[in-house]
């Protein structure tokens, strides 16, 4: 016991707040890693015991009400049911959790009622903590383009940090889903299309969110979501079906999920969609087989909010007896807000349809957290105002925003004009005219998922103050807004037009409205909405030169822009510092080197469109190819923006690639992979280097391509660096057609470069 405490107390010192970033990533892994394992062993033998104590002692309608999980009244992503009778059933042990109570007062109110009950045990309070809580960071798909798995970790865990004081104990996130179809308004919350990708970002955003182990106070417990599949819903509507083949789901939809198991993730939360026709809330062979067998996930699921029910609706489940017995049976743990185990569980143990053990096996997965959490010890342990109030207006948290929102954004045209790149701005002597809907927005920075605070319109920066603060005094900022988001009304363009005229450069600020992507946001057409692109006709008419900023919480198809506006910069929806971000980037303060999570259509029509598709075979040689090939008669087979594409102020050349080997052994060997990257621009620069694979003949078909490693690397200007990469053949396996994980020998071409479009090329055989 007494080496549990010490080794807890010197866990927990190294990793606390101020001391956690200085830590190089892959010492703090190995040190964190050997420091968890023998508390970890502690705590769960602990935590064992306790909890079979607990359970022995507990009536089956108390256990019944550990799995019950309700919202607030007030705040809904669903039906909502108004329960009057809520602390009533909290005092009588009938909730386990709650969901959307957020600060230190309220949690606590509800915390002592909970006490009261017979056996004492305390709620979770959970939250969709998606992308920061006091403090906002840009959107998930945003952070990804930062392609920075350190970042993407210390927000979460910054997040964590708020959301702790703030009596949260559980996030609903990371989002995991791969993303291939940009309709879908939920691919803002997620890290894109890349299953590869995909897994680095889910252990990131887990292990920064559960930091150094639940049971730290400032730790929270993460959910990875939606399990399964739930991205690939058919015509990209939110909560359409899923149809495909399991060796997809498990090559593609599966694997962020098991790293986020293989992180330590606490809970995952069930998608609405059905997967082959049995709706993921009841499927046990993702919940069963899969995630508490194959993955040995010894964590809770909890359904979506009311997916239990929705089974009825589904056609899957008679009434909501049958989908209680359904959903607790395939091994879904918490009921979010349906009812369904409340009113049905224990009729369905008398009538002998559920043996006692699976509830048994619920609860103790649920009790096991709130022992971990160190609920037992101190069900207040997260309502402590004084901690509150440190994480109500952090400046260090929100200085890591500022920092992250640069790094999110994407430069995605940088065309000369009058001879030279018309970015980086200069911050002197210009007459600049901002005009757009977003140029003073606020609360519109905080994009979809955040959570709101009375004080938003105050303190989260806009663009125009962003650029107004930097700008020097020798330069004029003017401003309209032009048109608005989403109606007709053309009638301030004449202005816009006025403003244009009067300004050396123009920064037209347009995209969608926050209420546009996220859950429910579908969208049919992805373009910008309203008058918008008409807008920038109009001003682009002038002559002057325009900086075209695009804030979005999907990839948006914006043709006409592409090929007629001389620089773009890709600003999705970057949090509460959102101003002070992009105007870093507009002035070269920061030299842009995000890059792209997902492939940018050209049209509706290319889409799902994603870079790791399979071969077919009649491919397209190039996009002109139309001679019977698998191609679109009127349309190119390209994304307008490859996966990984992102410029900078700087250019880079990679060169002089080299293989240690042709060969690379199945068993116990490593290639290693180097190129000489160089900063050939005018400024200082960050680079992502990636590299792809693609297997020449497989079992099965193999994508086209599939990356196997990048690396962001900062060269000076001029400066050359030698980057190596290391494959195995672990990073090669597959599913075959028989679903299982394997390497097949043979050939293999390999690509190294900035983007999924890399041409330089490699070869090797993988053998036996
Ligand atoms: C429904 C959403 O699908 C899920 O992601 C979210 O966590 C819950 N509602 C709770 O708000």
């Amino acid at each position: 016991m007494a080496l549990f405490f010490v080794i807890v107390f010197v866990n927990s010192d190294i990793i606390s707040n101020n001391t956690y970033f200085k830590i190089k990533p892959m010492k703090k892994l190995v040190l964190a890693s050997f420091l968890l394992t023998i508390p970890l062993l502690a705590v769960c033998q602990n935590g064992e015991k306790f909890v079979n104590d607990l359970l022995s002692k507990m009536t089956l309608d108390e256990k019944i009400g550990q799995l019950n999980q309700y919202t607030s009244d007030g705040a809904a992503t669903g039906k909502i049911t108004v329960d009057a009778e809520k602390e009533k059933q909290i005092r009588e042990g009938k909730v386990g959790s709650m969901l959307n109570v957020m600060g230190v007062d309220k949690t606590r109110a509800l915390q002592e009622v909970a006490i009261q009950s017979r056996l004492h045990i305390p709620l979770l309070f959970g939250l969709d903590v998606i992308h920061g809580l006091r403090t906002t960071f840009p959107i998930p798909l945003a952070e990804a383009a930062s392609w920075d798995m350190w970042l993407m970790e210390k927000s979460a865990r910054i997040a964590a940090t708020e959301a702790s004081a703030y009596g949260i104990h559980w996030t609903f996130a990371p989002m995991v889903d791969i993303a291939r179809d940009p309709r879908w308004g939920r691919v803002m919350e997620g890290a894109g299309e890349d299953t590869y990708f995909g897994c680095l970002a889910a252990r990131a955003r887990v292990k920064g969110f559960q930091g150094a182990g639940l049971g730290n106070t400032d730790a929270i417990m993460a959910c990875a979501k939606h399990f399964a599949a739930y991205g690939a819903a058919v015509g990209g509507r939110d909560y359409n079906s899923v149809d495909m083949s399991l060796r997809q789901l498990n090559e593609t939809y599966l694997p962020p999920f098991r790293a986020a198991v293989e992180s330590g993730v606490a809970t995952l939360m069930n998608s609405f969609n059905d997967i082959n026709g049995i709706p993921a809330t009841a499927n046990s062979y993702i919940l069963r087989d899969k995630l508490k067998k194959e993955w040995n996930f010894k964590g809770f699921v909890v359904s979506d909010w009311g997916s239990i029910g929705e089974m009825i609706p589904h056609g899957y489940a008679k009434d909501s007896y049958d989908a209680a017995k359904k959903a607790i049976l395939a091994g879904s743990d918490m009921d979010m807000e349906s009812r369904c185990y409340r009113d049905n569980l224990k009729q369905l143990v008398a009538d002998g349809r559920v043996p006692v053990s699976f509830i048994d096996d619920a609860v103790k997965r649920i009790l096991l957290k709130k022992y971990e959490l160190g609920l037992f010890k101190d069900p207040f342990r997260f309502c402590n105002e004084q901690r509150q109030q440190q994480q109500t207006n952090n400046a260090d948290n929100r200085k890591a925003a500022r920092e992250i929102g640069e790094k999110s954004v994407v430069l995605l045209e940088n065309k000369p004009v009058n001879g030279k790149p018309l970015l980086p701005l200069s911050k002197k002597n210009m007459t600049l005219a901002l005009i757009g809907p977003f140029a003073k927005a606020t609360v519109e920075n905080h994009g979809f998922w955040s959570v709101a605070f009375p004080d938003d319109a105050q303190r989260i920066v806009s663009l125009y103050d962003g650029i107004a603060l930097q700008l020097d005094k020798s330069s004029t900022l003017l401003y309209t807004k032009g048109c608005n988001v989403k109606d007709e009304d053309t009638s301030n363009f004449g202005a816009a037009v006025d403003l244009a005229n009067k300004a050396d450069v123009v920064i037209l600020s347009l995209g969608e409205a926050p209420d546009m992507s996220g859950e429910a946001k579908s969208r049919s057409s992805i373009r910008l909405p309203g008058v918008q692109e008409d807008l920038l006709k109009r001003v682009c008419a002038t002559g002057k030169p325009v900086i075209l900023l695009i804030s979005a919480g999907r990839p948006l198809v914006f043709n006409w822009a592409a090929d007629n506006v001389p620089a773009i910069l890709y600003t999705w929806w970057l949090g509460t510092e959102a101003g002070n971000s992009i105007a870093d980037v507009l002035f070269g303060e920061y030299n842009p080197a995000g890059k792209l999570p997902m492939s940018f259509p050209r049209t509706e029509g290319q889409i799902p469109i994603y870079y790791n598709h399979y071969s077919t075979g009649r491919p397209a040689k190039n996009d002109d190819d139309k001679n019977y090939v698998s191609a679109y008669i009127d349309l190119q087979n390209s994304p307008r923006y490859a996966f990984g594409y992102g410029l900078s102020y700087t250019s880079f050349d990679i060169a002089n690639l080299k293989l240690s080997s042709d060969k690379l052994k199945i068993k116990g060997d490593k290639l290693k992979v180097t190129v000489d990257v160089k900063n050939t621009g005018n400024y200082d620069g960050e680079e992502v280097v990636q590299l792809y694979v693609r297997d020449l003949v497989g079992s099965v078909v193999r994508p086209v391509r599939e990356l196997k490693g990048f690396q962001k690397i900062f060269l000076k200007k001029g400066e050359m660096r030698n980057v190596e990469f290391t494959l195995s053949p672990d990073d090669l396996k597959f599913y075959n057609n028989d679903l299982q994980h394997i390497n097949e020998s043979g050939e293999y071409d390999l690509f190294v470069g900035n983007s999924s479009q890399a041409a330089l090329k490699g070869h090797f055989e993988l053998t036996e």
